[in-house]
């Protein structure tokens, strides 16, 4: 049995792009691991946030994981900012992260790009990231492409830690899956679907209703070819939807390549749209059950705790390795 860190940010609905990157791996290893999911709040402010808005997406949040099929007798599901080791760890791996290797991360490039008032926590997000995923031994993180860059550097500071320090952290694998680790955006198909794109027709939110998610993929751009074929640079469009597809349906995308040949786009997009309610519809009622109910609340509080008392043990380690603090004399 392996252990599994991944988290997800409150920061407006998900995407289909972030349920087939990332949680319909988490249901899956949830079945043979023992695994930490969680709502990091915290990574969430390094861009400025409406206070109500965000305890409105973190409830939704953890409502969205649990109606995927996220199982709180088999997984930890829990918030980032319940549990203060992750921000005490954070600031202790900041000390050894450089500003040069910080600045060099892409999220960081892409968020402070042209922006006058840049947090510092926008750049020292790695190593909370870092903090999230080491304080609970994690042998390994499923997450989308976006995220490589951010797990090489979370396993250099692990590494840096044991050398200068103590060998107390787990150096953590990085898995991304083999199809649908970067789903991109409907309108760019050249650039990732985000949640936080201002364009609404570039994503499909997981909450969006059937009729819309069909308005969306048809209006998907594509090309004038007319042939289903995945070639991601000449069709990125059509390889996008092919994606998309296979991900939801569980095809290979060559079944699906052979299936619509000398079909148009049209039916072809209809089926898209189709694959993609059926897997979103079921996921909507129940998340509609959950949202306010107080089993929410209490798998919320479990997860806490739970996590808390991983991440203390391990921030006392982290701790004792630096030398912070005194030893406590026995009365
Ligand atoms: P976030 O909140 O941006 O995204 C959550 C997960 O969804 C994946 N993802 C995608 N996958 C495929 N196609 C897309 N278009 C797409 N967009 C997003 C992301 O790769 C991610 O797996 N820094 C992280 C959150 C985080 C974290 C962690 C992750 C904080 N601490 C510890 C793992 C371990 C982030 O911003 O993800």
């Amino acid at each position: 049995m392996q252990t599994i860190f991944s988290g997800i940010q409150p920061s407006g609905t998900l995407t289909i792009g972030n349920y087939l990157g990332a949680i319909q791996h988490f249901i899956e290893l949830q079945e043979s691991n023992d695994c930490f999911f969680c709502i990091v709040d915290e990574h969430a402010i390094t861009v400025p946030q409406d206070r109500l808005e965000l305890r409105k997406n973190i409830r939704s949040l953890a409502s969205l994981y649990l109606a995927s099929g996220i199982n709180p007798d088999k997984s930890t599901l829990f918030i980032q900012s319940e549990v203060p080791a992750h921000t005490q760890l954070g600031w202790m791996l900041q000390s050894i992260s450089y500003i040069g290797e910080l600045e060099r991360m892409t999220q960081f490039k892409d968020k402070s790009a042209g922006k006058e008032a840049v947090s510092s926590a926008l750049l020292t997000y790695p190593p909370l990231m870092a903090s999230d995923i080491l304080l609970y031994k994690t042998d390994v993180v499923p997450v989308g492409e976006d995220q490589k860059q951010h797990l090489e550097l979370t396993r250099n500071l692990a590494e840096r830690f044991n050398n200068r320090y103590n060998d107390i952290f787990t150096i953590p694998e990085v898995s991304i899956p083999k199809v649908g680790a970067r789903i991109m955006s409907l309108q760019e198909p050249t650039k990732k679907m985000s949640k936080s794109d201002e364009n609404e027709k570039a994503f499909i939110s997981m909450l969006d209703e059937p009729k819309r998610i069909e308005k969306k993929i048809k209006s998907a751009v594509t090309d004038s070819e007319g042939i289903v074929k995945f070639d991601k640079e000449n069709k990125p469009g059509v390889s996008n939807l092919l994606t998309i597809y296979a991900s939801c349906s569980g095809e290979t995308i060559e079944t699906l390549e052979a299936k619509y040949e000398g079909k148009g786009y049209g039916e072809f997009k209809a089926d898209v749209a189709k694959a993609v309610v059926d897997i979103l519809k079921p996921i909507q009622d129940r998340y509609y059950d959950l949202i306010d109910s107080e089993k929410l609340d209490d798998i919320l509080d479990n997860g806490a705790d739970k996590a808390a008392y991983e991440a203390n043990k391990m921030l006392r380690k982290a701790k004792k390795a630096m030398g912070l603090g005194r030893v406590k004399k026995k009365r």
